[in-house]
């Protein structure tokens, strides 16, 4: 290449903001040279290179705003474990076509049996482009108190919106008053047909009323599951595998009570 063309491509990636396709530009010319490309052939190359490091930077910065408190993925989790579980039914939700319906994917066990698969479908909706936020219950419980103590819990719901997939971790450890509730309730309304949540819990839906109080558990129920994926898992806790405390009866009598 020229080093008047080289000069004048410099200057243009940098006015694009696209470092990439400097870069990208002068590498893949010889290449190209050598292997015949089409002049469309090689632009289309350039392009490429700066695209796909958009995506992936993207993806990158959608998942460190996520929030997660792990990086689990899919191909990390052990089938085995959980022989009921479907793995094409997993591998399906995998592929996001859940968050472009807005709808729900809700993940009960007992602890330990592999809940955390909402962090893998979380990363899997970052990398395909969606905007991710996780939180236990309680963390978004208290996100919506101080938004709703400052007068702008509308705005923050509007805001929250705008991501296209919510997880709430945990749901179930810690029962809520009945205020508390109402603002969980909300946002599982808000969100209702217009994006998607993944919840995860310990206690299987007959018994949510515990958590949210009977004033609001059947409305909440209704919205979760009227567009969702059920996962239910078993067994014994993942935690507690090769060691003695799995066969302790009251760990026993816990993960066969449903
Ligand atoms: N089938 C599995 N294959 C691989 N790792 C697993 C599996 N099930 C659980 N784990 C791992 O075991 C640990 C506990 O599982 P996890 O965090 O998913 O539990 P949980 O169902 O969320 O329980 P809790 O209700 O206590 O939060 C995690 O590190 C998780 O990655
Ligand atoms: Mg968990």
């Amino acid at each position: 290449m020229s080093t008047e063309a080289i000069k004048r491509i410099d200057h243009l990636a940098r006015a694009l903001k696209a470092p990439r396709i400097q870069e990208a530009a002068a590498r893949l010319a010889d290449q190209a040279r050598d292997a015949g490309w089409t002049h469309e052939e090689y632009l289309a190359a350039v392009l490429d290179r700066e695209v796909a490091a958009r995506e992936a930077s993207g993806s990158e910065l959608r998942i460190r705003a996520a929030g997660f408190p792990a990086r689990k993925t899919i191909e990390d989790y052990v089938f085995d474990h959980q022989p009921a579980l479907r793995r094409d039914a997993i591998l399906h939700l995998a592929g996001g076509g859940f968050l472009s319906e807005a709808e729900n994917v809700v993940l009960l066990g007992p602890p330990g049996t592999g809940k955390t698969l909402a962090i893998a479908l979380g990363i899997r909706a970052a990398y395909l482009g969606h905007r991710v936020l996780f939180a236990t219950a309680t963390e978004w419980v208290t996100r919506l108190q101080g938004a709703h103590a400052a007068g702008r819990l509308n705005a923050e719901l509007a805001k929250l919106r705008r991501y296209g997939l919510i997880v709430v971790d945990e749901v179930g450890y810690i029962p809520f008053e009945q205020d508390a509730a109402n603002l969980f309730f909300q946002l599982v309304s808000s969100r209702y047909e217009h994006s998607s949540l993944i919840l995860t819990s310990n206690l299987p839906f007959a018994r949510w009323g515990d958590v949210f109080g009977d004033q609001v558990v059947a409305a909440m129920i209704d919205r979760i599951v009227h567009h969702a994926e059920v996962v239910t898992l078993k067994g014994s806790s993942y935690r507690l595998r090769n060691t003695e405390i799995e066969t302790l009866p009251s760990v026993r009598a816990e993960n066969t009570s449903d």
